[in-house]
């Protein structure tokens, strides 16, 4: 059904239409700027035991409440509306300016939360989705399947509903005799026979814009909590003769609400197998899936092999034909194709293609290594620039330093390039040679074509060509070893 539109006719005649799209990589959309949607992320989130607001904590790399988000966007909701509270601004700061955010600042309630939203939505006319910002699985397929629910049962509101082994924790859906939605009842205010009900409420509506800011403000909080619940809003609607729909979701995993550390981390599970089924199924291959981890944003290329304990992390990009890992950390990097990384640390690089990286190797902020290079074991590179088919292969420290096509940087050298006070750069040209166990004082300029002695200490230019030798000479006396034997041993001395 890719491709395919569907149109949603509101039940009070505001009209909206529904992509499907269903290939792999592709967001399927609702294509309609008359549906808005709200996340309410307000709430402090006790049970996190955290500093932290709770829509911050991070699933595979992003704050739960912006997985919300970005899904929402997705499905075509141009600018969902983010009601915050608790840290908002620390929310705010971290989602930015592609969407609106509503302030509560009291946490009374998830329907008084919703109210906060009102300001933006007094025009809206047609339907509103409304999600929690602590369901970071919901999908861009879930608000669309929502809406399409919606509008075949001409609802006046359509709830989310999941049927679980265990729904501890959740508000249970009741139904009447005809088997239709009645109302939702909170896990705290339950009686015995509503918590043996397993269907429970995601969170995750579609509701008539008007008919719920025209509900919200005449709530009670006369329950359990003392809360504004959102859910009671399912009774007034059904009380005053409004359709009160369900989808019940099949995959409870979409469903989940986080609320502690322990969800946080099955989230987190959940949220990894799906990223690296998406990349497996694009091409890639991949070591032992439970140790692997890799963010949102990251793109990989196919025929690249992502070996057991690696993790990708922000917005990194890996190109094709790649073998990465094992046990590698890269993070907002940049790697060409045919390129190999191996038990290495590599944040803020560039790398290029046919490069190879480690064992062992730290590559740091502003470490660019050009199509062919080398950067071996134990060697940190930073702020530095290796040229085409340059090597560094052993046991060195490249730091604020251009390198030239071709050179060969021995074993153990060091770009002194930090005087105590300030940094300072080391240029060495094309075709250079660096002995090994050299120490280049910066600033310095090794030519092009220059040969340095191993073991040397440059503190001058070298220029091109040029052979520097900045080491003692050696001297060597004939027969000295045998004599210094000797003497030890008659114990003379
Ligand atoms: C809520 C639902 C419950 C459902 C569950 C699914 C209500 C009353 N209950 O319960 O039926 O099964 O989600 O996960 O809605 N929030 C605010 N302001 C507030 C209170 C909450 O913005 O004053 C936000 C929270 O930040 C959170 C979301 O609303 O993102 C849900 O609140 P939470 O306290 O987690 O509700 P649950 O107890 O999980
Ligand atoms: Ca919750």
């Amino acid at each position: 059904m890719s491709g395919d539109f569907i149109a949603l006719v509101h039940p009070k005649g505001a009209k909206c239409s529904v992509r499907f799209l269903t290939t792999v990589g592709q967001e399927p959309q609702m294509n309609s700027s008359s549906i808005a949607g709200i996340i309410l992320a307000a709430g402090k989130g006790t049970r996190m035991k955290s500093e932290l607001p709770k829509g911050l904590h991070r699933v595979c790399g992003i704050p739960m409440v912006e997985h919300v988000a970005r899904a929402m966007k997705a499905a075509g909701v141009e600018r969902p509306i983010i009601v915050i509270g608790h840290g908002g601004d620390l929310i705010r700061e971290a989602l930015g300016e592609s969407y609106d955010y509503a302030w509560q600042h009291e946490q009374l309630g998830t329907g008084h939360a919703a109210l906060m939203a009102k300001d933006f939505l007094v025009d809206h006319k047609g339907p509103v989705i409304v999600a929690a910002g602590d369901t970071p699985l919901l999908q861009a397929e879930t608000f669309v399947e929502l809406c399409e629910a919606h509008q075949s049962a001409k609802a006046t509101v359509t709830l989310s509903t999941s049927i679980l082994e265990d729904p501890k924790g959740y508000g249970r859906i009741v139904r009447d005799d005809m088997g239709n939605p009645a109302k939702i009842v909170e896990e705290k205010d339950a009686s015995p026979e509503e918590k043996a009900i397993r269907e429970i409420n995601v969170a995750l509506y579609c509701f008539d814009c008007p008919t719920l800011f025209s509900i919200l403000p005449s709530l009670s909080n006369t329950n359990a909590q003392g809360e504004y619940y959102l859910t009671d809003v399912l009774e007034v609607v059904k009380n005053q003769g409004g359709v009160l729909a369900a989808k019940i979701f099949d995959d409870p995993e979409i469903t989940v609400g986080v609320n502690d550390r322990w969800q946080l981390a099955l989230a987190d599970r959940e949220m990894r197998l799906r990223i690296l089924k998406k990349h497996a199924l694009n091409g890639v291959t991949l070591g032992n899936i439970d140790t692997i981890s890799i963010g949102v944003d990251v793109t990989i290329g196919p025929d690249t092999v992502i070996d057991s304990a690696t993790l990708l992390v922000g917005s990194t990009s890996i190109g094709s034909g790649c073998k990465i890992g094992p046990y590698t950390r890269i993070e907002n990097s940049s790697i060409g194709d045919r390129s190999s990384i191996i038990a290495s640390y590599v944040d803020r690089a560039v790398v290029g293609s046919e490069v190879w990286v480690g064992p062992y190797a730290h590559l740091r902020p502003k470490a660019n290594l050009a199509d062919g290079s080398k950067a071996g074991n134990f060697v940190e590179i930073k702020n530095a620039n290796l040229g085409p088919g340059a090597k560094v292969n052993h046991l060195s420290y490249i730091g604020d330093a251009t390198v030239g096509e071709e050179t060969n940087i021995g074993a153990g050298t060091i770009t002194c390039n930090y005087d105590g006070y300030h940094k300072h750069q080391t240029q060495i040209g094309a075709n250079a040679f660096i002995g090994s166990h050299s120490t280049l004082v910066a600033p310095v300029r090794i030519g092009t074509g220059a040969i340095v002695a191993a073991g040397s200490v440059i503190t001058h230019d070298v220029p091109d060509e040029a052979g520097a030798f900045g080491r003692a000479r050696q001297e060597t006396k004939e027969g000295w070893a045998a004599r210094w034997r000797k003497i030890k041993k008659s114990g003379s001395c």
